[in-house]
């Protein structure tokens, strides 16, 4: 596992690095195997991630298929929707077959169990065994959660199952599902995203510390990299700095 820290004067530099690194992994990933399979977190990463992707003609989008590190078990229209925010950023803009987009299914969002489960059912038709995902995009929360794993919830002790639900989720809404370590693990890179002087103490816990307490803490691909895609607002006390 190797770890990298990219940081940059803005939120807007952050969006150009993310734009070449994602064009990079696609087109390695599309050489190698003919497709690009990409993960999406919600909250502020989806737009700093699609503001130049979208843009970008030089990716092949029909080739991506698309999920979610995490979502929301309210509907797709909801303004509280991963799956909205990222088909408001990015998918409305570029060409991904609709097949090609893996959402939770709306008619299971009051049984968070069987939504995880139908979720985990999606990725099995599209993976052979466990995910090996060509890019998981990640944020972080104040107390160090990512996906929808938090400090202190036994989500993060999961090893088998890919995705699983969370109902007390300390940040709303509390239903959720989300993909375990097993599977974060097990990505080829995975992209934390964070900004703004509000991360900054939190970021030096996981990465300069690497407090165990914090589910974040816990990402280290086996056989990938971890990036960090950050602003100097975020990285000022890092060690790197
Ligand atoms: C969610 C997220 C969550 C998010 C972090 C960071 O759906 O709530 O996927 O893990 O990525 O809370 O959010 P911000 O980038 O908005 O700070």
């Amino acid at each position: 596992m190797s770890t990298k820290v990219y940081s940059f004067s803005s939120t807007n530099e952050v969006a150009q690095g993310l734009d070449k690194l994602l064009a990079h992994l696609s087109s390695e990933a599309i050489a190698r195997s003919g497709r690009f399979t990409v993960a999406f977190s919600g909250g502020s990463l989806p737009a700093t991630v699609a503001k130049y992707v979208k843009h970008n003609s030089t990716i092949d989008f029909s080739k991506w298929f698309v999920f979610w590190a995490d979502e929301r078990c309210v509907d797709h229209s909801d303004s509280e929707s991963n799956y909205r925010l990222v088909k408001e950023e990015l998918l409305d803009h570029v060409p991904i077959p609709a097949k090609q987009v893996f959402a939770i299914d709306p008619t299971l969002l009051s049984n968070s169990a069987a939504a995880a489960a139908e979720y985990q059912s999606q990725m099995v038709a599209v993976f052979d065994s466990v995910p090996v995902f060509d890019c998981i995009l990640l944020g972080i929360g104040p107390d160090g959660h990512t996906c929808s794993l938090f400090p202190g919830h036994p989500q993060i002790e999961e090893n088998d199952k890919w995705v699983v639900h969370i109902d007390d989720s300390p940040k709303p809404p509390p239903s959720r599902i989300t993909l375990t370590l097993p599977v974060l693990n097990h990505a080829r890179t995975v992209a934390f995203v964070a900004t703004g002087a509000g991360k900054r103490g939190i970021l030096r816990e996981i990465i300069d510390d690497r407090n165990l307490a914090l589910p974040a803490s816990h990402v280290a691909p086996t056989n990938g990299s971890a990036l960090w895609f950050v602003d100097h607002a975020a990285a000022q006390d890092l060690k790197i700095n």
